[in-house]
């Protein structure tokens, strides 16, 4: 935890405050055995499946799956973060809580109350009709319950009046320097807002760790924020959840904007279930702090490019802190604020039904960024868009194919396939395995060859030196020579080699040239030859096919999904017969193992 309680209030509150008795005032538990059963406050339920164990100390529902100890049940069951429930049952069971850093304590206290004073200063200057922030927020259109509602705030344009202020007050200059209040230059020091709108940032207990500033009309910058400090660490706070909360626990989803208008807005016009990463990338602990109120997660950012961007990247964060996300594509105005104002809650509902999932969403980009009436865009997109669905369920999955197929005429079967078929999803071509081709059909390797021989092209040239019979069986799997030395020797054994008779190994080292008569010797000293080496050819020869199998069966999924499923009937069948055909044989291969 962040802000420090020490472990030994921690386990005070956990001896003191019984599970069964704090749960009990919530939930009706009978005694069975022993533990407590009831209906789980955590989901729906009519038969009771929460157990509260009296000798551990923790509840279990086998309903949900909810389960945790005493702190756990009073953050989940009040919406309330670790210092909140800890505080919430120290009062309750008065036990006092010190904090374990004392010292760090009190100062934040110091800070939250400067930073509160000078909320409390903005406030009164803004409600001091006429002034220009008000006037720019009721141009905006934000109506003065909801201006009170979020604290909002003025600046106003002289250089020094809130540092006066606060002078006046006795406050060391320091301080409001170390909370962005102020800055120093030139000997003297200044107000750090001025003439700007002031958003207070409040954390959801309820206390002002920080200020945003916007510039009354056009200008740089824009936005103005509190720098980090001792109360305000960005990475841990969201705008708005002070709020929200409790709608965003209510809905159970939650409106993750970017901007501070973004959320007045929304909230005005009874969008209330919405919180801010305030233009920052969203942070894990930011989406562990939403998941303490909802899983579904619905990024609305900016329509522009920089927006989509920081979508995308909240969009991988939320997905592996286990969230459900939906991107909501803004197709009117730039942002959520401006949309609401000029279509309304009702349409904004809408875009919300109409969100993209997490797969729809990167599938869009996919197809945004690759050209999918290219063969190579094409593989790509079936490639990718493979792996995201392969996260899915099997029932979620078949949808998108089918939609997929749909749209890109890129064939179901081979989705599938590419989804089922092989995990494996580096780039297979030009690797060592040839493509499929016709019986007798010559192949030629030019350029190709390269590398030193391995185990198993030694152990061939070996048995075609020394046991003849070999030769013609090792015709149809020449190309598994990959080395040119190897290359080399094989065609020398091929050219010497006479009916019935053993190869005279003198005659093939006399033509090899020096380079390669390396390899020739080392294969002679050191390749060493079984009895069983009918077995052992056979097998290298099965591992061979089976690569062979395996790269022809990649080679179908891609070229299936290229083909159109209209057009290409006929190629379609021939390779689905292909592939049926190359399964029967891995399937042999296998049974001939075992
Ligand atoms: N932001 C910031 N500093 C800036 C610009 C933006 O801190 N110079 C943050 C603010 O939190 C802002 C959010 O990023 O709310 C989104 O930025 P932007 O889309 O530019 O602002 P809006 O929220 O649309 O603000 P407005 O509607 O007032 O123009
Ligand atoms: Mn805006």
């Amino acid at each position: 935890m962040g802000v420090g309680f020490s472990d030994n209030i921690v386990d005070e509150i956990k001896s003191r405050c019984n599970i069964v008795d704090v749960i009990g005032r919530h939930v009706p538990l009978k005694k069975t055995g022993s533990n407590y059963k009831g209906v789980c406050p955590f989901h729906n339920e009519k038969t009771p499946s929460f157990v509260v164990s009296d000798t551990k100390q923790i509840f279990t529902c086998f309903g949900c799956g909810a389960t945790g100890d005493v702190l756990e049940f009073v953050q989940r069951y009040n919406n309330l973060d670790f210092p909140e429930a800890v505080d919430k049952l120290a009062g309750e069971y008065g036990i006092e809580v010190k904090s374990t850093n004392f010292q760090g304590e009190r100062e934040r206290t110091v800070l939250y109350e400067i930073n509160r004073e000078a909320a409390a200063y903005f406030y009164r200057a803004f409600t001091k009709i006429p002034n220009p922030a008000y006037e720019y927020m009721k141009k905006r259109g934000i109506l003065p319950d909801t201006l009170r509602k979020f604290g909002i705030g003025y600046a106003d344009g002289e250089w020094d009046s809130l540092y006066e202020y606060f002078m006046k007050k006795g406050i060391d200059p320091q301080t409001l320097l170390e909370l962005g209040l102020i800055s120093y230059s030139n000997g003297k020091y200044y107000d750090k807002y001025r003439d700007r709108v002031i958003f207070p940032i409040i954390n959801t207990r309820g206390k002002i760790i920080g200020f945003g500033g916007r510039i009354l009309g056009d200008g740089n910058p824009k936005y103005l924020n509190s720098p980090e400090s001792s109360v305000f660490l960005k990475k841990n706070n969201l705008y708005g959840l002070n709020l929200t909360r409790q709608d965003i626990n209510k809905e159970n989803q939650v409106i993750l904007v970017e901007g501070y208008m973004d959320v007045i807005s929304l909230y005005q016009h009874g969008v209330r279930n919405v919180s801010a990463s305030l233009g920052t990338a969203l942070t894990e602990n930011q989406a562990a702090m939403m998941k303490r109120y909802t899983e579904n997660v619905i990024i609305s950012y900016d329509s522009d490019t920089a927006g989509q961007a920081a979508a995308l990247r909240g969009l991988d964060i939320l997905h592996k802190s286990g969230c459900k996300v939906k991107v909501l594509h803004i197709n009117d105005g730039k942002d959520p604020d401006d949309f609401i104002k000029k279509n309304g809650k009702d349409e904004f509902l809408k875009l919300i039904q109409n969100a993209m999932t997490f797969a729809d969403y990167k599938i869009h980009l996919l197809k945004q960024r690759l050209d999918l009436t290219t063969t190579e865009g094409s593989v790509e997109f079936l490639q990718e868009t493979a792996k995201i669905l392969r996260e899915l369920s099997p029932v979620e999955a078949d949808i998108y194919i089918k939609k997929i197929a749909h749209e890109t005429k890129i064939s179901e079967g081979a989705i599938r396939l590419e989804i089922n078929g092989n995990n494996n999803t580096e780039n297979t071509r030009n690797s060592n395995v040839p493509p499929h081709r016709e019986a007798g059909q010559r192949q030629t390797y030019e350029g190709k060859r390269a590398g030193t021989a391995s185990q198993l092209e030694k152990h061939f040239i070996k048995l075609m030196l020394f046991k003849s019979n070999y030769i013609l069986k090792m015709k149809p799997y020449e190309w598994v020579f990959r080395s040119p030395s190897a290359y080399k020797i094989y065609e020398l054994i091929l050219s010497v080699y006479k009916d019935d008779e053993e190869i005279d190994l003198n005659k093939v080292e006399d033509s090899l040239e020096a380079e390669d008569n390396i390899l020739f010797q080392d294969i002679i000293d050191n390749v060493k030859l079984s009895d069983d080496d009918e077995e052992y050819f056979h097998d290298c020869i099965k591992g061979i096919e089976e690569a062979r199998l395996n790269k022809r069966e990649k080679e179908i999924i891609r070229d299936l999904a290229v083909l159109n499923d209209d057009e290409d009937q006929d190629k379609i069948e021939a390779l689905t017969i292909e592939f049926k055909e190359l399964m029967e044989l891995k399937e042999a291969i296998k049974k001939s193992r075992r």
